[in-house]
């Protein structure tokens, strides 16, 4: 598949890659920015001595019931291509660690310190985690803070593994910041859509002419798979149908979760409606207080977007933005 370059977040990852493991990374930002992708991409650029471990929890539901032990471990092994999937274990031990006997932090860190080059663990979709509460290690959310803990152990104590754990689950990342166990453990780094500039680069690149590759990036901003679908429609529909055609998707979206979250509550309407005019308008918008719990409704079916790092709140994309005014009507 074509990877169009990231530049300046390969250059921040790999700078943090090649330092000594000093904190946890999270990497946040909006839905299909383009996070995963990117940090495969950083993973088939590493060295090749450097051991990484690939929680990928995007395509799995985890289940309550799942247990910690289940999702962390694989018994023979998981390595594939040089990627790792789980931590190692056998049968034996499983069983002592399923029975209490057996410290499954302590199995981490070991394999951790064996071998001779770096180690890198990457949980993608970390907000999937919070669900898992029923294994009895760690009742009542323990699960997370047991986790963070170990991870703040592996880099700023024994400094033997870099750790980046991965979300578009923004109120999820406040929460965790919030955390006085995460005081100065922890960076956080954001990876948004494309900036205009290199959208249109692309576009270019791929053979829009100036006055298309402008046109897109007007309505679309650089949503990448926006700038998937364009391309790959304007054969067939033409550059402004193609255009054309996702904003009316995006409209009926955003139509959809605004009746989901208001049909037939006429106070919630008032209250998000305002808090969306603020949004497209650039109006202050309150996260402590009055807007919060607007906020996060409209977040939670993806129509803004929160940044809890720089307490912003926009809409989802560009497209969004253009939808949230015809349907408020506004200019
Ligand atoms: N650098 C890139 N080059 C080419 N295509 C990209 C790039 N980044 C993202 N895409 C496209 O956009 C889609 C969404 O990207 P990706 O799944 O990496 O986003 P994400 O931020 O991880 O999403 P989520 O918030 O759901 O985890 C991908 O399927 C891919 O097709
Ligand atoms: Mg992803």
């Amino acid at each position: 598949m074509k990877f169009w370059d990231r530049k300046g977040e390969i250059k921040f990852l790999r700078a943090y890659l090649r330092s000594f493991p000093n904190s946890i990374l999270f990497i946040y930002g909006p839905k299909s920015s383009g996070k995963s992708t990117l940090i495969m991409e950083v993973i088939r650029r590493l060295r090749s001595n450097e051991r990484v471990i690939y929680f990928d929890f995007r395509s799995k539901l985890l289940r309550a019931s799942q247990s910690f032990i289940d999702l962390f471990f694989k018994i023979g092994g998981s390595e594939r291509e040089g990627l790792k999937s789980a931590f190692d274990i056998d049968e034996k031990s499983k069983k002592g660690m399923s029975h209490g006997e057996i410290n499954p932090f302590e199995i981490m860190e070991e394999q951790l310190k064996r071998g001779s080059g770096g180690n890198v663990i990457i949980v993608d979709e970390v907000q999937k985690l919070k669900g898992l509460y029923s294994d009895p290690r760690f009742k009542d959310g323990g699960l997370m803070d047991e986790l963070l803990n170990f991870f703040v152990r592996i880099t700023k104590v024994e400094h033997i593994s870099h750790v980046i754990l991965m979300t578009s689950d923004t109120f999820f990342i406040e929460e965790l910041s919030s955390r006085s166990l995460l005081a100065n453990c922890a960076e956080y780094y954001l990876v948004d859509f494309f900036s205009d500039d290199i959208a249109k680069e692309i576009l270019l690149s791929e053979h829009l002419n100036d006055v298309e590759a402008s046109y897109v990036v007007s309505w679309c901003g650089g949503v990448p798979w926006f700038l998937e679908r364009v391309l790959s429609k304007r054969k067939i529909l033409g550059v402004k149908e193609a255009v054309k055609s996702l904003y009316d998707m995006v409209k009926g979206e955003v139509l959809k979760s605004l009746g989901r979250l208001w049909r037939g509550k006429e106070d919630l309407a008032k209250k998000d409606g305002e808090v969306l005019v603020k949004v497209v308008m650039g109006g202050r918008v309150d996260m402590l207080l009055r807007d919060r719990d607007s906020v996060e409704r409209l977040a939670s079916e993806e129509v803004v977007f929160y940044d809890p790092i720089k307490g912003l709140v926009r809409p989802q994309t560009r497209l969004h933005d253009r939808a949230i005014r015809e349907i408020l009507g506004l200019q």
